[in-house]
């Protein structure tokens, strides 16, 4: 009898052992799974490491994703405006009144777009004590005390000399009108290189590529378009490439050039243009990615959609491989980056010299899809948001040392005086927080939102790292 129950109950302790085993795991598979997913909510699917960085990089951009109100009242329209400012009407015509107020040069609210010359800010006018102080739209000067001169650009820092290089159109000529229906424009100068530190006091460091005066079949030729320049590093050749968009008076040659250089501020020998992948290419930039490939983004078929594709080892030339994205949203002004392994990009519409709306853009791979997630602008007003600040994108720059924080670079063009148009940099956040709900689709993953905050006085965190 003692043996039965000895049988029994040992029988019955297999049994609940046996039982026990797999509850057991499947409850400690359970608390994995639970805490996974709550720590994906609360701080996103980041790489290793990025939890505690995101959290505290946060804490140091506060200052600058708060919001800031703007306001101003535009009485409607006084007496007959300037000819100039009636025939650029831009479309769309969703605040028209403000936009006509912003490209007429007799507004009497001109200071409130183009500040004067005694506003100016920079190294050498640094009577407030704004050393280090950004301010949007106001003439920023260089460190001979001059206007800078960087129009549609792009920054490359070069870690060997720990050196930011600005380089941008220089458009420091008068502005005209080609024949009476052409927009406005200023003959080839070249284009600008800058250097800084400490992304405030740029020192001019000449012009790295220069006009072709007389010879009137080169591409440089001064009486034909060079814009929105930007410049890569090519750790194999060791060169600086520069790739631009290269057009004829009336944007008709809509091609790319290519330069190379062996020093950051030149000179860059001009090399060749062409229609990349056999398509007409206007607004462009390049991105290099960490794993050294480097791509062209630009605006084609009439500006009706983008194309992005590899570039060569090189980077002188494009792969036969393209993909059109964006197709149909008449999207410009290509300016990209990449955070945590997700590719975005800002873009204007399309309408000249005259401000629009910018969309920011996702992707999981650069060569698409890509989404729209909607207006990135945030605080200011509304007009100044559905204007991007009455300023167009050109450059997206990571800030050191601040994972998920960016500085947009942006050009509020001046089209009764393109050389005096101003930059407009704003921080930039990805995944901060928001004034506007995020437009997403099901089909593709929650992106993190991206925000451009206005700022009219701001200053990059003490915690930006500067090697100098
Ligand atoms: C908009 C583009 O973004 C600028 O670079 C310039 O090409 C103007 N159009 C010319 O109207």
């Amino acid at each position: 009898m003692g043996n039965k129950y000895r049988k029994l109950a040992s029988l019955h302790g297999d049994a609940v052992s046996k039982c026990t085993l797999p509850i057991v795991v499947w409850c400690l598979v359970g608390c994995v799974l639970i805490i996974h997913f709550y720590t994906s909510i609360f701080y996103g699917d980041g790489e290793e490491g990025d939890i505690p960085v995101r959290l505290n990089s946060h804490l140091l951009t506060r200052d600058l994703e708060k919001i800031e109100e703007e306001s101003f009242f535009i009485q409607p329209p006084r007496v007959k405006r300037s000819p100039r400012a009636i025939k650029r009407k831009p479309k769309p015509k969703r605040h028209l009144s403000i936009i006509e107020e912003f490209l007429d040069e007799n507004s009497q609210f001109r200071h409130l777009f183009f500040p004067d010359r005694r506003m100016a800010v920079g190294p050498m006018n640094n009577t407030d004590n704004d050393e280090l102080n950004f301010y949007p739209g106001r003439i920023w000067l260089d460190t001979n005390g001059e206007p800078i001169q960087a129009h549609g650009g792009g920054i490359l820092y070069v870690d060997r000399f720990k050196t930011y290089y600005w380089y941008g159109e220089n458009k420091d000529g008068p502005t005209y009108h080609a024949h009476q229906r052409a927009s406005a424009r200023v003959d080839v100068i070249g284009i600008s290189c800058y250097s800084s530190k400490d992304l405030w006091t740029w020192k001019n460091e000449g012009i790295v590529l220069a006009v072709e005066q007389t010879n009137m079949t080169h591409d440089l030729y001064k009486l034909n378009v060079l814009e929105r320049p930007k410049v890569i590093y090519n750790d194999k050749t060791e060169k600086y490439i520069m790739w631009m968009h290269i057009d004829d008076a009336n944007y008709t040659k809509a091609s790319v050039g290519i330069a190379i250089s062996e020093t950051p501020v030149g000179p860059f020998e001009y090399l060749y243009s062409k229609q990349p992948h056999g398509f007409d290419s206007r607004d462009m930039t390049i991105f290099k990615d960490d794993s050294g490939i480097a791509y062209v983004i630009y605006s084609s078929e009439g500006n009706s959609e983008l194309h992005v594709g590899p570039l060569t080892d090189d980077y002188l030339d494009v792969t036969h491989e393209m993909r059109r994205i964006l197709v149909g949203h008449r999207r410009e002004a290509p300016a990209l980056f990449k955070y945590q392994g997700t590719y975005y990009m800002i873009t204007s519409g399309c309408s000249g010299w005259a401000p629009n709306e910018a969309l920011a853009h996702a992707a999981e791979s650069i060569m698409g899809p890509w989404e729209t997630i909607g207006n990135p602008c945030t605080g200011g007003n509304r007009i100044f948001r559905h204007t991007t600040f009455f300023a167009q994108s050109t450059y997206v720059l990571p800030l050191p040392g601040i994972p998920g924080s960016f500085i947009f670079m942006a050009d509020r063009w001046n089209p009764a005086d393109l050389r005096d148009s101003r930059y407009v940099w704003l921080p930039l956040t990805v995944g901060g927080a928001a004034d506007e709900p995020l437009e997403y689709s099901f089909r593709f993953p929650l992106w993190s939102r991206v925000s451009i905050y206005w700022h009219r006085k701001w200053k990059l965190p003490n915690a930006v790292s500067f090697n100098r």
